[in-house]
């Protein structure tokens, strides 16, 4: 099984190369499962994959809070996980071993990709050049292929090279200022350019928009994946005055609900 979670379609994508290197065809989207209260089962030998960004230096707190509360019946023989960032994880793997503790569950393996940026909701903070995208997906690519035999071979440890420095202070200190300052969907506006095509309300991972008249309507419990941002067709959404001007990006596969 794996459980993936993405705003962007980074890491989708890393989960998507898994699912299908892995012969595992059970994915299980994290926000649906949150949403419908899906149970998870596991037999004595059966895997478990766990796919997300990384958010402020940690996990998304979507996926910790499932991760700590759902269902889980039985215990997976091997669990892994692969996070996708722009930069660097910092404390990530501490975080999610603590999620997963929780359950009574440990973390077997753990591994890192850079990805393309999608943050770009405070000054300072901008996208890849399409160069640097590009280089980044390509490395993926190639570390994927090496991830999937560790995977196979049930390789036990931490394979993330990308902690960064001051890890401490960005993912423990940081992080909660993040959450609590940051994250809010009362910055979106929608400029005349909408033509009114519901992109971003289907693409929306929490269903956090509705449309109403034609215009897209936020509803207060955004986790900023910026996915409506980067999405909309006609560069109509903006993050109050941070994110104009600074371009889109999203991971573009056949395989994304909604294109
Ligand atoms: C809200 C938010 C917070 C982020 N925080 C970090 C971070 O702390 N470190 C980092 O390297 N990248 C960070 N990023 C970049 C994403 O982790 C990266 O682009 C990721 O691949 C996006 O995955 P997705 O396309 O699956 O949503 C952040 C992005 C967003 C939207
Ligand atoms: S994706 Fe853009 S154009 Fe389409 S409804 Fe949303 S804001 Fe309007
Ligand atoms: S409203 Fe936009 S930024 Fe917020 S969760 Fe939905 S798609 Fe992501």
């Amino acid at each position: 099984m794996i459980l993936w979670y993405s705003g962007c379609g980074n890491s989708r994508f890393v989960a998507d190369t898994l699912s299908k290197e892995l012969g595992d065809s059970n994915m299980i989207f994290i926000p649906d499962a949150a949403r419908q209260g899906t149970a998870l089962e596991f037999g004595p030998d059966d895997v478990l994959g766990i796919v997300f960004p990384v958010y402020s230096w940690s996990v998304p707190k979507l996926v910790s809070e499932f991760l700590r509360t759902a269902c889980i019946k039985g215990k997976p023989a091997y669990i892994f996980a692969a996070c996708t960032c722009g930069d660097e994880t910092g404390l990530t793997i501490k975080h999610l071993k603590k999620d997963l503790a929780k359950q009574g569950l440990t973390l077997d393996a753990f591994f890192s990709f850079q990805m393309p940026e999608t943050y770009v909701n405070l000054p300072g903070f901008k996208l890849d050049t399409p160069e640097n995208a590009e280089r980044k997906i390509s490395a993926t690519k190639e570390s994927l292929e090496e991830t999937v035999k560790l995977i196979q071979q049930r390789a036990k440890g931490n394979f993330d090279r990308l902690k960064g420095g001051s890890s401490f202070l960005k993912s423990n200190i940081l992080k909660p200022l993040f959450y609590g300052l940051l994250i809010t969907d009362r910055k979106f506006t929608v400029s005349d350019d909408c033509i009114g095509c519901g992109i971003c309300a289907k693409n929306c991972p929490l269903q956090n928009i509705t449309m109403q008249n034609d215009r897209p309507h936020w509803n207060g419990h955004c986790t900023n994946c910026m996915s409506c941002y980067h999405r909309c067709p006609k560069n109509a959404i903006n993050f109050g005055k941070s994110s104009i001007g600074k371009g889109q990006y999203y991971f573009k596969s056949e395989n994304l609900k909604v294109e």
